[in-house]
């Protein structure tokens, strides 16, 4: 990675890594399996191709230039679901910023207790376990704080811009290219830990999509194709490099996170309502069984979102499912 342009030769890495010139064989035929792309020439030696959308902890921890999140990344091929594991380990103690990531999850969790798709290589299926020092009725602030980092990341990297449905999906085009579901443990008046599952939509193709959401959701590939984003050549493909998006969110969130730590909630409200894909538009909200509609007016400085009910009242919304007119087919 150190020389793009170059060879390395075999002695030259025997002797860097103080290993034999046939360990250096054995290891680079294993990290080909792992699907980096070798180039190896009898003079020369061995040189790393450009390489693919690669996904593991090394890729994500290399270049990261975070104090806090993603110092450890535990990555797996498959696991039932990265907010479950990252539950065990916050109980166990891991350090504030830990970040699991999987391949594919078996039993990926959404929110109100829905499933979430989460098929191989096609996304970035990530939890952070954050210990914020706020109270349990605080923890909103880092529900709408990661959103903020998605929408900021994605613009990042890619270059397109998406908006946020409340109180957390990211949407555009009427369409969902990521959710976001946050799991705390906490005491009456402390958390002990936030767990922040963000599954992002990357590699998708239509067809990949289970067919309850296919008309729903979209990804950035997807979108990418679709719209004159800059991501049309091959080239240009490294913008979906998805270990990229996720040092990009690393970066964001830590931001977001520092602010709300720090005292510095009432930007993240500002910042949220300049991402806003709900504010100004008709909703039905439905919560415990009890449903209503209205305009969405407002966000209150602890996130509440306040509606304009078409009965004449002004109700606060703290859970439960809003639908957005003209978003995720809501007519
Ligand atoms: C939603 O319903 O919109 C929230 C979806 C959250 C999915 C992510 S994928 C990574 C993490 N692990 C899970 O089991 N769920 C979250």
């Amino acid at each position: 990675m150190e020389c793009p342009e170059g060879y390395v030769s075999g002695e030259a890495l025997s002797e860097l890594l103080g290993v034999s010139r046939t360990a250096v064989w054995k290891y680079i035929k294993e990290i080909k399996e792992d699907g980096y792309e070798i180039k190896a020439s009898s003079k020369k030696g061995y040189r790393l191709g450009p390489g693919g959308d690669i996904l593991n902890s090394f890729e994500v921890m290399h270049g990261l230039d975070t104090a806090v999140m993603g110092r450890k990344v535990e990555y797996f091929k498959e696991i039932d679901s990265t907010n479950t594991y990252a539950k065990k380990l916050a109980g166990e103690g891991c350090p504030d910023g830990t970040i699991v990531l999987a391949e594919r999850q078996t039993a990926g969790k959404g929110r109100l207790g829905r499933a979430w798709a989460s098929a191989g290589e096609k996304g970035i299926w990530m939890s952070v376990v954050l210990r914020p020092g706020i109270p349990p009725e605080e923890v909103q602030m880092i529900t709408l704080g990661a959103s903020i980092a998605v929408v900021k990341a994605v613009k990042e990297v890619t270059g397109i811009q998406t908006g946020i449905k409340w109180p957390n999906d990211i949407v555009t085009e009427g369409k969902k290219v990521c959710g976001i579901l946050t799991e705390m443990s906490c005491e009456q008046d402390r958390v002990n830990f936030v767990v922040v599952g963000i599954g992002l939509n990357v590699n998708h193709k239509q067809g990949d999509f289970p067919d309850e959401i296919i008309d729903r959701a979209v990804s950035l590939r997807m979108l990418a194709e679709g719209r004159q984003t800059g991501i049309e050549g091959e080239a240009d493909k490294a913008k979906l490099k998805r270990s990229s998006i996720i040092k990009e969110i690393a970066r964001q969130l830590e931001k977001v996170y520092f602010d709300i730590n720090e005292g510095r909630a009432s930007g993240i409200i500002d910042q949220w309502k300049s991402y806003s894909a709900t504010l100004g538009k008709k909703v039905r909200v439905s919560i415990k069984g009890v449903e209503y509609t209205g305009t969405a007016a407002d966000i209150t400085t602890d996130g509440k979102l306040v509606v304009d009910c078409d009965d004449g009242e002004r109700r606060e919304v703290v859970s439960g499912e809003v639908m957005v007119r003209g978003i995720l087919g809501y007519v």
